[in-house]
């Protein structure tokens, strides 16, 4: 799960006072502090298998719905990050290098996660077929109406990606999350498929779901480090749309955990599988060395002053989070220094 409090916390690093903050955030917040301490290695964290399948088909069929309105760049952005990961030939460091450590998780038969996502169709649900105010188990009804209009549902290599257009609410979006996956139903959809859902925050909560390309308005001010370098910079969006471009990290997010933890009873850290700590939450707002406290670590900056930390086709490039690896117990990603 992607849980934007983690986020929240990179503002609270001066002590400022959020008064209204439920217990439930300090909660997630405390996570956060630790998580910025798994760049280096922590043998608190205890990632655990609990016998259900991953993503291991040697091809993953990815279906993608855009729910609402969408551009063609938008759209253009979130393909090419999609191809980007099984694109073994890139410059380092790439998409498909960063997706490495996600192939580190294995299933009880020694298959680990596939090395290979297609993009196997794309369903366009312009017309918003269950409004614009959505509940988080409407994204089982918006694969069923997709399905039946013609997306294939494919229990065996598929996995679902519900996109949601700004002017589309969703529960807890924007307060409690910024992404979701879970997995489909019988009853409901007919089959169980795993499905992430992300939305697009340009509009509505950039500053907590596309960090560090925007920061939070209620904040006031830049968050501490200033334009000397090494601090928190708000960094330019190298595909020029910080909602876009704070959406494919939380992407990436999604699908890591999707395909380490499909069904909810594979990958994940903690002992209550209601409220699992997965592979990448573990590493919330970490994309480079030394990242922790609101700094996202040693990323890259174009000439034009973008920040990203991975390179994908077409010469695009992208910043995505770190995630857990197991082998160096550790956040880890392609860009890391050490
Ligand atoms: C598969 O998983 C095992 C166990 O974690 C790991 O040692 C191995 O390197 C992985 N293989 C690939 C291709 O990532």
């Amino acid at each position: 799960m992607q849980n934007l409090h983690g986020l929240l916390c990179f503002f609270l690093v001066s002590a400022m006072a959020f008064p209204w903050r439920s217990q439930a955030q300090e909660a997630a917040d405390l996570g956060f502090r630790q998580a910025k301490n798994y760049e280096g290695s922590s043998d608190l964290v205890n990632v655990q298998y609990h016998m259900g399948p991953v993503l291991a088909s040697p091809v993953v069929n990815l279906y993608i719905i855009w729910y609402g309105q969408w551009s063609r760049t938008q759209q253009a952005t979130v393909r090419d990050f999609v191809h980007s990961i099984s694109v073994p030939s890139l410059p380092h460091p790439s998409v498909s290098d960063w997706w490495q450590t996600v192939r580190l998780y294995a299933d009880q038969t020694g298959s680990n996660i596939t090395g290979k996502i297609n993009l196997a169709g794309e369903f366009h649900d312009a017309g918003y077929s269950h409004g614009r105010v959505l509940a988080r188990t409407t994204m089982q009804s918006i694969i069923k109406s997709a399905a039946g209009r013609g997306m294939p549902l494919d229990p065996r290599d598929g996995a679902y990606l519900v996109l949601t257009s700004g002017d589309v609410s969703v529960q807890e979006f924007c307060r409690a999350v910024c992404g979701f996956h879970y997995f489909t139903f019988p009853t409901v959809v007919g089959a169980i498929v795993p499905y992430a859902w992300v939305g697009y925050s340009g509009t509505q909560c950039p500053g907590m779901c596309a960090y560090p390309f925007a920061w939070p308005t209620y904040s006031g001010k830049p968050p501490p480090g200033g334009s000397s370098g090494g601090g928190n910079n708000l960094m330019k969006p190298p595909n020029g749309d910080a909602g876009m471009d704070g959406m494919i990290s939380v992407i990436a997010h999604e699908l890591a955990e999707m395909s380490s933890n499909p069904l909810v009873n594979a990958w994940y850290a903690g002992d209550d599988p209601m409220n699992p700590t997965e592979i990448a939450d573990l590493c919330l707002g970490i994309y480079g060395t030394g990242a922790g406290g609101g700094y996202v670590g040693q990323v890259m900056k174009d000439t034009w002053g973008d920040g990203y930390n991975v390179n994908g086709v077409k010469g695009r490039k992208f910043l995505v989070q770190w995630v857990w690896n197991p082998s160096r117990r550790r956040c880890f990603g392609p860009n890391a220094m050490d």
